[in-house]
């Protein structure tokens, strides 16, 4: 398969085709890394490079792990070390990477918009890694896997996205995808955190969580996104929790097999239950983990070839 950019920058971009593809292909590197059979060397020769501007344990460490199963080098990058504290720019050091001829850079940066503006400035290909409240498109595309696993499909199923709707990449890259795959896509929670206007994107928007889950396939619960918050925008985590902390009454009202997601990290007690999060037959929060490592697999190969194809 081939990507119709040499980035990946975003859902927005892809066509339910290159999404199917992703999934199928992260599909078999799924059963392969179950089976154990974990070494390829689609990527041997080339370096990949995780620039991680906000903290991160999911998706650098499966970046990492996905490069190096596939056999390319990896460096991680710590900001904190880097000369980026000594006042260097975003796009500096960009150019600095660059100038090693790093074929692929995730990136994860608090700017929405970052990775698009470095995929203007350098020849690797760029992945976001998520930047600000625009996009995460990994994050996405392994919740889909994960779904479909379990579902069969993602066409038709009713899907409730909860809690922090304003400030989440996840959520908005979430909403492309699975609109894009035919889901019907609900969002719920408190009108201080859904942005005005985001019935556009073909979503039904509910306030109160037992009208939101009612009958639902998939309940994804998100992470309160205070760092990003200007303001009081709940009156205190504990009122949250008992309006919209998934719980298990909140649940009861979700179809009988209704699977309970969330992309981590997970504040318990605020956005969801510990009763519910670890309740191994309904929770796969730790399979979206280990799809995590399948999807970034599926995206590097894909970017790699495709920049192959292009030189
Ligand atoms: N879901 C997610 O992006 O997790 P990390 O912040 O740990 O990478």
């Amino acid at each position: 398969m081939r990507l119709p950019t040499r980035h990946l920058l975003g859902i927005e971009n892809l066509h339910p085709r290159d999404i199917s593809a992703l999934l199928d292909l992260a599909e078999s590197y799924a059963l392969l890394n179950r089976s154990g059979k974990t070494r390829r060397d689609v990527l041997r020769g080339r370096t990949l490079i995780n620039l991680f501007f906000e903290d991160s344990t999911r998706t650098r460490t499966s970046f990492e792990l996905a490069g190096k199963r596939l056999g390319a080098d990896v460096i991680n990058m710590s900001v904190s070390t880097s000369s980026v504290s000594k006042g260097e720019t975003l796009l500096d050091t960009a150019a600095t990477l660059n100038a090693m001829n790093c074929d692929l850079l995730v990136v994860r940066h608090k700017a929405s918009g970052a990775p698009a503006l470095l995929a203007q400035k350098v020849d690797a290909a760029v992945i976001n890694a998520g930047d600000g409240m625009h996009e995460h498109p990994t994050q996405a595309l392994l919740d889909a896997l994960t779904i479909r696993r379990h579902k069969g499909t993602l066409e038709g199923l009713t899907i409730a996205i909860c809690g922090d709707i304003a400030h989440s990449r996840v959520a908005r890259s979430n909403i492309l995808l699975l609109i894009a795959m035919g889901s019907q896509v609900r969002v719920v929670g408190p009108p201080t955190l859904i942005p005005s206007g985001i019935e556009q994107f073909g979503v039904s928007v509910f306030h109160d969580m037992r009208e939101g889950l009612r009958d639902a396939d998939i309940v994804m619960a998100l992470r309160l996104q205070t760092e990003r918050m200007s303001g009081g925008m709940i009156p205190s985590a504990r009122e949250f929790f008992t309006f919209y902390g998934l719980d298990a009454a909140k649940l009861a009202v979700a179809k009988p097999d209704a699977l309970v997601m969330h992309p981590g990290p997970m504040n318990r007690g605020v956005e969801i239950d510990s009763q519910v999060a670890d309740d191994m037959t309904r929770s796969v929060i730790r399979e979206q983990v280990e799809m995590g490592v399948a999807v970034r697999m599926a995206v590097l190969d894909v970017l790699a070839r495709t920049a192959l194809r292009n030189a």
